[in-house]
């Protein structure tokens, strides 16, 4: 069977990630800071899937809980096939109100923790041949508009997700960006949503993601509404990019005899 990790996977977007996997077969190591709760969602899968289903509490924000993480992703005896960083916050306020210690758990959550549990994965998967990793990012990403750091961070994950695709090719290992706008939620304390197709539903975001996974895609976004305007504002940048990588290719040409095998490079 293979294993996938998801954070955040006791609720929202992660629960439906955690929920689709196990239905494929996945057995699953969820991560969050309420352990009831996992132990809960866990239950829910093993009776429902017949998964087995690893329960890790852990706190992304703090070192101790990172560590904790970073250990079972390196575990070479219990190989992690699928890592989905889902976990994120979003401080309410805008920049100058709000605490700068809740400004600070955007950064940690949405950013460090995704930088080092990429990190932390992803050679043990190159040396393997194969695996997967879902950066869940934005809308918010393409306009980071007034509000806290949140829309920064997620344009960070954007930007990093295309940084770690690029060393990839030719490795067998995918990494994709999920974009969604605003996703309905059953959960209470959720604010008010709309019926517009601007509200998505969470699991067809989760589909789509990973059938963009399936397909070698880098970027995954749910709604009409919402790939026409991606798609505009991505055009330029991946013009930009291609063009990088023809001159890149051309100096490539001229630097490295034919037949050389740069996989190695690639990998180290
Ligand atoms: N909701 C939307 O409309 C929307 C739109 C676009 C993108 N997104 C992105 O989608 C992702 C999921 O959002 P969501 O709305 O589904 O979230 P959610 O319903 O608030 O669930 C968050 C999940 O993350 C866990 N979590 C929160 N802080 C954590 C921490 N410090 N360490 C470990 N786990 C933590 C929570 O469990 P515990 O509380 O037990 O830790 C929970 O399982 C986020 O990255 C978000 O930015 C959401």
């Amino acid at each position: 069977m293979p294993t996938a990790l998801v954070t955040g996977g006791s609720a929202g977007l992660g629960a439906a990630f955690a929920c689709r996997l196990a239905a494929d077969g996945y057995d699953l190591v969820l991560v969050a800071r309420d352990r009831h709760r996992l132990e809960q969602v866990a239950a829910a899968h093993r009776r429902d899937h017949g998964v087995s289903v690893e329960v890790l509490a852990a706190d992304l924000t703090e070192p101790a809980g990172l560590v904790a993480v970073e250990r079972r992703l390196t575990d070479g005896t219990r190989p992690v096939d699928l890592l989905v960083n889902n976990a994120g916050v979003e401080s309410d306020g805008e920049f100058v109100d709000v605490d700068v210690d809740d400004l600070q758990e955007e950064i940690d959550l949405n950013v460090t923790a995704v930088l080092r549990l990429t990190r932390a994965v992803v050679p043990a998967m190159i040396r393997r041949g194969d695996g997967g990793v879902v950066n869940v990012a934005s809308f918010a990403g393409y306009l980071a508009a007034r509000g806290s750091a949140y829309g920064a961070t997620k344009a960070w994950v954007l930007a990093f997700t295309d940084t770690v695709a690029a060393t990839l090719p030719g490795t067998g290992v995918q990494v994709i960006a999920l974009c969604p706008g605003r996703l309905r939620s059953d959960e209470p304390g959720h604010v008010k949503q709309g019926r517009s197709a601007l509200w998505l539903d969470p699991q067809m975001a989760v589909d789509r993601c990973l059938a963009d996974l399936a397909r070698g895609r880098t970027l995954s976004t749910p709604g009409l509404v919402y790939r026409a305007v991606v798609a505009t504002l991505e055009l330029p940048k991946r013009t930009l990019r291609l063009m990088a990588r023809l001159v890149g290719r051309g100096r490539e040409q001229r630097r490295v005899p034919r037949g050389t095998d740069t996989t190695m490079r690639l990998a180290g």
